[in-house]
């Protein structure tokens, strides 16, 4: 097995490994050790049905069981597909997720780590865009860190400031999803190390702060995280297996390309201690 960091303050990637075979212990830890230090991990080249997916997960954590019924499949209920054929589409293609956002932001405890499988690919572009948010909290300005140290946002599966398709709950899914609140900087329990934490799609408010004020701080947040520099994308290759931190990370689909081309990946959640 070989792991190579990509330039930048992000991201590694794994060749030579087949996780549908039993996996050596010291290669286990290499790649979850890859994932905590790199935040975002690509394991290419791996070819797994929905079960081995779900099994495969478990060498990095507990596999959680999607809270949308509609989203999970038959053969692994811990595995949902992501395509660009569904059901915020109607029966047109529709590219979801493509504005930045942190999985699951909603939950008291939000799954720590995505894994997204590659099971189908546009011909070009479709890459997925990601920003550090611990680079981003270690490079932001002092008087703006000052303004968001020891405040929490609230989480609302439904926001005020909600800038995608949401989709729709039943009332069962409902009652699973109250509101939420979050620090907005967190300590990141294995390091050590603080990043910001946001999912601009999420959150409604700052506590402590009325709408008008909130919405400034936001604002003024998310402009300086959303900087260029803060940003990695992965080009996938049919049969890579990315992982990321939800911790430290935010993410987004990209747009750049033929919606008419199938987009799929098969996607585990993996449950995760909320760092405080
Ligand atoms: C997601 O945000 O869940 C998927 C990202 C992507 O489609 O690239």
């Amino acid at each position: 097995m070989h792991i190579e960091a990509q330039p930048g303050h992000m991201g590694a990637i794994a060749s030579g490994v087949d996780l549908s075979k039993p996996v050596a212990d010291a290669d286990c830890e290499q790649l979850n050790s890859a994932l905590m230090t790199h935040h975002l991990l690509c394991i290419r080249d791996q070819d797994l049905a929905p079960p081995q997916f779900a099994a495969a997960a478990r060498l990095f954590g507990t596999p959680q069981i999607q809270f949308l019924n509609d989203y999970r499949l038959e053969e692994a209920q811990e595995v949902t597909v992501i395509s660009n054929y569904n059901k915020l589409g109607g029966d047109k293609p529709h590219v979801r997720a493509t504005h930045w956002h942190s999985d699951d932001s909603y939950f008291a405890e939000p799954g720590r780590v995505t894994m997204l499988l590659a099971k189908a690919l546009p011909s070009s572009g479709g890459g997925t865009h990601f920003i550090d948010t611990m680079a981003v909290l270690d490079a932001m300005p002092e008087n703006l860190r000052a303004k968001i140290a020891g405040r929490r946002a609230v989480h609302k599966y439904l926001s005020r400031r909600n800038v995608a398709k949401v989709a729709i709950r039943t009332p069962e899914e409902e009652a699973l999803t109250p509101d939420v609140s979050h620090p907005l900087i967190r300590t990141i329990s294995e390091t050590g190390r603080q990043a910001l934490y946001i999912n601009p799609n999420r959150i409604d408010h700052i506590e402590g702060l009325d709408n008008a004020q909130s919405d400034a701080l936001l604002d003024e947040v998310y402009a300086f995280a959303f900087e260029e520099r803060f940003q990695h994308r992965h080009d996938w290759q049919l049969g890579d297996l990315v992982m990321w931190d939800n911790a430290c990370t935010m993410h987004r689909a990209g747009t750049d390309f033929d919606v008419t081309e199938l987009r799929e990946f098969h996607r585990v959640l993996l449950q995760g201690r909320v760092p405080q």
